[in-house]
C-alpha cells in the first residue's frame, strides 16, 4: 500500500510513518523543511506547504490512502494571528488534498483526516459519542469546519474517516513532552477545580487505531480515537505523578491564573470532554492501553 501523510513529520506522523514501512508499505511525507531527494527513516520526503496549492498536489493521487495530520500547534496564546495559522493549517490543507483528490483521484481510495475531540467544546460530564453535536468556541468551530472539508472527498468517491483525536500520549512529543519536565521539576498541579474530564489515548493505540480504520472499508465519518477509561484532570495529575515517582497532591493552579497567563487557550485545559470511543469499541478494535496508570507508566519507562 502506498500511503501519503501531510504533517508526517510531526509526532503522531513519525509513530505512524515507522509503523506502516514496518509492515512494507511506501509511506511519502509532504513537509516544508523537506529538502531535494530528502528521507524520514526510510518514507520518502516531499517538499511542499500543505496551506498553498503547488506541484505537491500531482502526487496525491499515486497514492491508495491519504492521512492528514498537518496542523500547526494551539499550544500558546490565541492571538489574532495565531488563530489564523492554526485554522489555516487545517482547513486549508485539507481543501488542497480534496482538490487534488477532485481534479485526480488516481487509486485513493480512503482520506483519514485528523481531528480533535474539541468538536465536542466544553461539555461537563456529558457522555460523548460520535453522534454527540458539535460545541461552541474556537476549535469546536474549527474542528466543525476542519472535518467539512474533508468530507467533501466523498463527492470524487473516496472513504473518508474523521478521527477524532483526544490528547496523544507518547514518549518524544506531544502534551508529555511538556507536562513530565515541569512535574520532575515538582510543579505538577491539578488545573482548575481538577474535575475537568480529560480524553486521552496511547500513541501506540492511535497508530494501530490508525491502521484498523485504513483496513476497515465498511468504516467512515467521525471515529472518537480515545481511550475507553477517560480520567479527571485531578485523576491525570496523580496518575502522572506517581508514575515519575514526583511530589503529589501540590495545590490546585487557579482557573483565574491560567486564564491571565494564556488567554482563551485556558479554555481547553479547563474545560473537558467525556469521550466515548464507541465506533471503535463496536468494531471489535482492542486497545493495548485503556487505564492511565498502565500507559504512563509505560511511557515514563521508555522515555527514561
Ligand atoms: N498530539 C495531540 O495530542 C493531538 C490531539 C488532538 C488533535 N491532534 C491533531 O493531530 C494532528 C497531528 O498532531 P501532532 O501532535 O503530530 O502535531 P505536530 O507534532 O505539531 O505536527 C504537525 C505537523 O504539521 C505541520 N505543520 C505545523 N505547522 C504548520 C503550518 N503552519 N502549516 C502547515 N503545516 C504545518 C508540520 O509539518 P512540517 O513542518 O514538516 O511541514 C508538523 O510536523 C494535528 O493536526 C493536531 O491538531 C493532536
Amino acid at each position: 500500500m502506498k500511503v501519503f501523510i501531510t504533517g508526517g513529520t510531526g509526532f503522531v506522523g513519525r509513530f505512524l510513518a515507522v509503523r506502516l514501512m514496518k509492515e512494507g508499505h511506501q509511506v511519502t511525507i509532504l513537509s516544508r523543511r523537506a529538502g531535494k531527494s530528502s528521507q524520514q527513516g526510510g518514507a520518502r520526503l516531499i517538499q511542499g506547504d500543505p496551506v498553498e496549492k503547488g506541484p505537491w498536489q500531482e502526487k496525491v493521487a499515486e497514492h491508495d490512502v491519504i492521512v492528514n495530520l498537518a496542523g500547526a500547534s494551539i499550544f500558546r496564546r490565541w492571538t489574532k494571528r495565531a488563530r489564523k495559522e492554526i485554522s489555516e493549517s487545517r482547513i486549508l490543507t485539507t481543501r488542497n488534498i480534496v482538490d487534488a483528490l477532485s481534479a485526480q483521484r488516481g487509486k485513493v481510495s480512503t482520506l483519514l483526516s485528523t481531528s480533535a475531540v474539541g468538536f465536542y467544546g466544553g461539555r461537563g460530564d456529558e457522555e460523548l459519542d460520535e453522534s454527540a453535536r458539535a460545541g461552541e468556541g474556537f476549535l469546536a468551530s474549527l474542528t466543525r469546519q476542519w472535518e467539512a472539508a474533508a468530507l467533501e472527498a466523498a463527492k470524487a468517491g473516496v472513504r473518508v474517516v474523521l478521527c477524532r483525536l483526544g490528547v496523544v500520549l507518547g514518549p518524544q512529543g506531544g502534551a508529555l513532552q511538556e507536562m513530565i519536565p515541569a512535574f520532575r521539576r515538582g510543579m505538577g498541579s491539578p488545573l482548575g477545580r481538577g474535575k475537568q474530564w480529560m480524553s486521552w489515548i496511547h500513541c501506540d493505540d492511535l497508530v494501530e487505531a490508525m491502521r484498523f480504520l485504513i483496513a476497515r472499508s465498511d468504516i467512515s465519518g467521525a471515529v472518537n480515537c480515545v481511550a475507553p477509561f477517560r480520567v479527571t484532570n485531578r485523576e491525570f495529575t496523580k496518575a502522572l505523578a506517581q508514575a515519575l515517582g514526583a511530589l503529589q497532591f501540590l495545590p490546585a493552579i487557579p482557573s483565574f491564573i491560567l486564564k491571565a497567563a494564556m488567554g482563551e487557550f485556558a479554555g481547553v485545559l479547563l474545560e473537558g470532554q467525556k469521550v466515548v470511543p464507541k465506533k471503535l469499541l463496536d468494531a471489535g478494535f482492542v486497545f493495548g492501553y485503556s487505564k492511565i496508570g498502565e500507559a504512563l507508566r509505560e511511557i515514563v519507562t521508555k522515555r527514561g
